[in-house]
């Protein structure tokens, strides 16, 4: 009895194109959803542009043309980017669709009859030069939880950490750049509190997320009363108005994942036969599959779960969270050229290459995933080129015309033993672990080179009287390089296509993988992938360095042309637009010169503060435990109390002297000193290393 399953990928905002790093996710996903569907599993892939919020509506205004038109050609370039890279939804929706408003209209009324909206006055960041409320993600300012800066205002993109945007430390308004004044405003609120008893459950019962995501939970949200969830916004705002609150929208996160419903239901009204509820009802038997990044773990495995029970829906079975990209171990970055948008991509390189680099390197994690630009070339010729089209390239051309073998001849057991592989490559599969899933299929493709090495038909063709030892030896090849190409599919499926050309039969099974074949027609061969040359990807590299050059010029200057929030459309202000004061420099005058020899003496280094307290009888430390990996800890006392209260310091990274002269204080032994600017007192601000920092590492 097959399995039916609904796979999700998380709805890219509509003000912003697809690049490399949301095509970790898509190709991560539209893999999972191949593979299901080669094993014979009722398998539907559906997803949409989330298009509400202020982000959308500050475009629009910025273009002068209504959201609506600004959201229907964003749509139409993901569309196109997605196909460019065999990214194949059942069904590509949009949050602002009818259904989609119906749906969230159902939701509402049920979860105002359990009882769990209420309403209070919130204070309310609102910028005073574009004259609009700030929401979400345009405010950004100090991470409240971790202390990290340069967060949105309604998540952190280190910790994690919901808040609103009230709450983060130094606001300031991304429209304009303006101080954000506090004004009231009303805002609807869902008490997710009464559901903790389920979301305790629901998130630690071990099937539903990766562990490292369960307890990420444990201990940052669920240990405490869950804070109630802001889902609405007053006007103006593009979204839905609330029925029951005119006036006011829904939040663009309360509205978008109801879109995984909304667009269920629109491929339902296409495809006969199907309903809603055989895959949304809490008693159907579909299973739920969401893939999401890390950044957005918070609303997939608490909003979400929490909304869909209160309203008796179907519970995802699994949240996939995945992590972020970089590129040569670095944040992607648009001086650099490494923030690649997918259509730069595909003129220069060809979609395969990328699904496999990452099939190559997605596990089972929530690690990031390094893009080394090297390694993607020499990965891409070395175990496509050079061994898997290799096969067929050095036993095709001799077969051409002919057909395979009537009787599939002895290979030793090559076959067969590749064939009972089969279910361990697809448990890799199912468990998204295509990083070994890939190297198993190589070490196959190795073997079968051997077995082409040792036989050498180009040796035995030369030989008129050994015809049917060729057709052989070509059979045993061409099967082996078809039985990797099925267990490749999910990943390459434009070479699925080639080899089905090539070979006259389709692969839509998995089974294809146990059965050679024989007898079929050979078709003349034709050159399945080229070799990538450094060329293209300099050439990619140089093309994104203007693309996002050509970007930020075409953005006018605030406040009528404030940044869309996406990464793809941020805007990096320039230096003279921030008019910092000089009351800093002036107060504090420039140490004298130092050589770099002077700096390698003070060795910095990336540290976790994984305890903190308190010191009895000291109304200015903090004592602080920090890891520097490995084991290795260093206690010290930090003259941060009035700025900083310990609970908010716990699990964030900071910046400490690694080699400081241990100092024995009143309280104890200080073995280092945290980093921090400021005047003292609550202005103390301590140093954040950047995303992708690790403890230990060394600041030079
Ligand atoms: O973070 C994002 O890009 C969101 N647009 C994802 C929404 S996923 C779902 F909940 F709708
Ligand atoms: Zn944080």
């Amino acid at each position: 009895m097959s399995r039916q399953i609904l796979v999700t990928a998380a709805l890219p905002y509509a003000n912003g194109h697809i690049h490399i790093g949301h095509l970790v996710e898509y190709i991560q996903t539209d893999i999972w959803v191949r593979f299901q569907k080669l094993r014979g599993q009722r398998c539907i892939f559906v997803c949409a542009d989330d298009t509400h919020g202020t982000a959308i509506m500050i475009r629009a205004r910025r273009e002068g043309r209504p959201e609506e038109v600004v959201i229907a050609d964003m749509r139409e370039a993901h569309i196109r980017d997605f196909a460019g890279f065999q990214i194949e939804f059942d069904n590509y929706g949009s949050t602002n669709s009818p259904e989609n408003r119906e749906w969230c209209e159902r939701f509402w009324a049920i979860i105002r009859k359990a009882g769990l909206v209420k309403e209070k006055d919130v204070e309310q960041l609102y910028d005073p030069v574009a004259g609009t409320f700030l929401a979400d993600r345009f405010v950004r300012g100090t991470c409240p939880k971790c202390g990290a800066e340069d967060q949105p205002g309604d998540n952190c993109s280190c910790c994690g950490a919901a808040y609103t945007p009230a709450d983060l430390k130094n606001p300031k308004s991304t429209l304009s750049g303006a101080v954000p004044e506090i004004r009231t405003a009303e805002h609807l609120f869902i008490e997710l509190e009464q559901l903790h008893e389920f979301l305790n459950e629901w998130t630690q019962d071990g099937t539903h997320l990766q562990p490292e995501v369960a307890n990420y939970l444990k201990g940052h949200f669920l240990g405490e009363p869950l804070r109630d969830w802001d889902v609405s916004r007053p006007a103006p705002y593009f979204g839905f108005e609330i029925p029951d609150k005119p006036g006011h929208y829904w939040y663009v996160w309360f509205d978008a994942p109801i879109g995984y419903v909304a667009s269920t239901l629109e491929w339902c009204k296409k495809t006969s036969g199907e309903s809603l509820p055989n895959w949304w009802d809490a008693h159907s038997c579909a299973e739920i599959h969401h893939f999401i990044g890390k950044d957005i773990a918070y609303f997939h495995t608490l909003f979400w779960p929490g909304i869909l029970k209160a309203v008796g829906f179907n519970l995802p079975k699994k949240v996939h969270v995945h992590g972020f990209l970089t590129v040569g171990g670095k944040k992607m970055s648009k001086t650099k050229g490494t923030f690649v948008m997918g259509s730069t991509f595909l003129k220069h390189l060809p979609p395969g290459a990328l699904r496999y680099y990452y099939a190559s390197k997605l596990g089972t994690g929530l690690d990031d995933i390094d893009l080394n630009l090297d390694e993607f070339v020499s990965r891409f010729n070395s175990d496509l080129v050079g061994k898997v089209v290799n096969l067929a390239s050095r036993s095709a051309g001799f077969m051409a015309g002919q057909t395979l073998s009537d009787v599939y001849p002895d290979d030793g057991g090559l076959f067969a033993a590749a064939a009972e592989k089969g279910e361990q490559i697809a448990a890799y599969y199912e468990d998204c672990n295509y990083n070994a899933a890939t190297r198993e299929i190589m070490a196959l493709a190795d073997k079968a080179n051997k077995f082409v090495d040792d036989r050498q038909p180009w040796v035995i063709r030369k030989d008129p009287a050994r015809a049917d030892e060729l057709r052989d030896v070509c059979t045993i090849t061409l099967n082996l390089f078809r039985q990797i190409v099925t267990y490749l599919a999910p990943v390459l499926p434009e070479l699925v296509k080639q080899t089905a050309e090539l070979l006259n039969r389709p692969i839509a099974h998995w089974s294809e993988s146990q059965t050679p074949l024989t007898g079929t027609l050979v078709s003349p061969f034709q050159h399945l992938m080229k070799r990538i040359e450094t060329k293209q990807v300099e050439l990619m590299i140089e093309e994104s360095k203007e693309v996002m050059a050509a970007e930020q010029a075409a953005v006018p200057a605030a406040p009528e042309t404030p940044a869309p929030e996406t990464p793809a459309a941020v805007v990096f202000h320039a230096a003279d637009q921030w008019k910092d004061a000089g009351d800093a420099l002036a107060n504090e005058a420039l140490a004298g010169e130092c050589t770099i020899d002077d700096f390698a003496k003070i060795d910095l280094r990336v540290a976790r503060v994984i305890e903190a307290s308190h010191v009895q009888g000291a109304n200015k430390l903090l004592q602080l435990t920090l890891s520097l990996g490995g084991g290795e800890t260093r206690n010290v006392f930090a003259g941060i109390k009035a700025a900083y209260k310990p609970e908010d310091l716990v699990g964030r990274l900071v910046i400490c002297v690694a080699n400081l002269k241990p100092r024995q204080m009143k309280f104890g032994l200080s073995q280092g000193m945290v980093c921090a600017s400021g005047s003292g007192g609550t202005e103390v601000f301590l140093l954040s290393p950047d995303t992708g920092s690790v403890p230990g590492q060394r600041v030079h």
